[in-house]
């Protein structure tokens, strides 16, 4: 007899053929629409129901065996992906119909944890998917980063060679991350500056967001391949637009109204701030469309200056909350309007938060004031 089918195995674990349903809704909405182009040249009335092309693959393949492997980094991608408010969604991709080895959720450790991930090398090799978090330290041959008394090096080597695709999440394991800046000691590096023979894909940020990886890794097990990406290797359904271009302070920074400093006047009125340093117009990220815990904020939506977490060199590179000049362009009339109407809806926000802090006071740490206010 074959191997079980994804929703063979799920429908052993419990799941409901409605529940099953309502999952490949879910999994096809974090695929994003990429996907279904294909299809449109079938014609608008031929076009199929994208959560039914999930539940076709998911109902006739195998499930997708993963090895996540954790070089030199702080968990915080796997913190992100293991606290995510939708733990059903995401346990569901990650440990009913993926992982085998990620050594810092699984329960076995040791000898047995490093058993576990040579059985599944050797049973699927050239099949499984390989999920990287953390950056390869090439200094020293490796050695600023052993596991079991093995160079990561070597260890991100033997698992790449049996990989069918290779997942680097988080900004470290893309782009170096915050232990390749200056003077980077440990020769940090991103895994496609290693890895250069096997089809990768990056998923940066500081930590990636949770739905971002879990959607791909879903894009390699419905569709057999890594979705479609920039230049820089991230995935374009995810990383096609910039922070600015769907942030909802957006109106205000058409409008040229700029918050000054944290505890600014303009700051409490959700003005653009852009000179605190926001890296908004030039980071490609899904913070502000998809955002974070289930689409209910992203760092500039909670008063805090996109860093630019998911670019290269995010942390030399520009400095962080530097203060930039105002941009040159001239604000429309459209604009004014509408970033009253913004300011209105923020204002509504902001002060359901103010009152929380109040009734929080004492109990938080302000963030850091840059002196000026309006
Ligand atoms: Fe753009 Fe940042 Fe201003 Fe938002 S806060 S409009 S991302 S510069
Ligand atoms: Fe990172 Fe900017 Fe999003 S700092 S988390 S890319 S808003």
């Amino acid at each position: 007899m074959g191997e079980k089918t994804i929703y063979q195995q799920l429908k052993e674990e419990g799941l409901s053929r409605r529940d099953f349903m309502k999952f490949c809704g879910l999994l096809s909405g974090m695929m994003g629409l990429e996907f279904v182009a294909p299809a449109k040249a079938l014609g608008a009335l031929a076009r199929p129901d994208p959560a039914r092309m999930v539940a076709e693959a998911l109902e006739s393949k195998p499930r997708l065996p993963l090895i996540w492997l954790e070089l030199q980094d702080c968990a915080g991608c796997t913190e992100a992906i293991s606290r995510s408010p939708s733990p059903s969604l995401v346990n569901l991709v990650l440990n009913k119909i993926s992982v085998d080895y990620q050594e810092t959720l699984m329960a076995a450790a040791g000898f047995q944890a490093e058993q576990a991930k040579l059985d599944t090398m050797k049973k699927y090799h050239g099949k499984y998917v390989l999920v990287v978090e953390g950056s390869p330290t090439i200094g020293e041959n490796g050695v600023y980063c052993t596991i079991g008394g093995r160079s990561n090096l070597d260890l991100l080597k033997e698992a790449a060679e049996g990989a069918a695709a290779i997942i680097a999440t988080g900004n470290c394991a893309s782009f170096g991350g915050i232990p390749k800046a200056q003077p980077n000691p440990t020769g940090a590096r991103g895994v496609w500056e290693v890895i250069t023979d096997r089809p990768i894909v990056n998923i940066p940020g500081c930590p990636a967001i949770p739905e971002v990886t879990t959607g791909t890794i879903a894009h390699f097990l419905v569709m057999g391949q890594l979705p479609k990406t920039d230049s820089l290797h991230r995935p374009l359904t995810f990383y096609g637009h910039t922070i600015h271009d769907h942030c909802l302070r957006r109106p205000f920074y058409e409008a040229g109204k700029f918050a000054e400093g944290f505890r600014s006047e303009g700051a409490r009125e959700g003005h653009c701030l852009y000179k605190l340093g926001c890296k908004g117009p030039t980071t490609y990220n899904a913070c502000s469309s998809l955002k974070w815990e289930q689409g209910l904020s992203f760092p500039v939506q909670s008063g805090h200056p996109c860093l630019g977490c998911s670019e290269p060199h995010f942390w030399d590179g520009g400095g962080l909350y530097q203060g930039q000049s105002a941009p040159l362009d001239r604000p429309s009339l459209a604009a004014i309007g509408t970033a009253a109407g913004v300011g209105a809806a923020l204002g509504i926000a902001m002060a359901g938060a103010n009152s929380l802090k109040k009734r929080n006071a004492g109990k938080t740490t302000p963030p850091p004031d840059k002196g000026s206010s309006e």
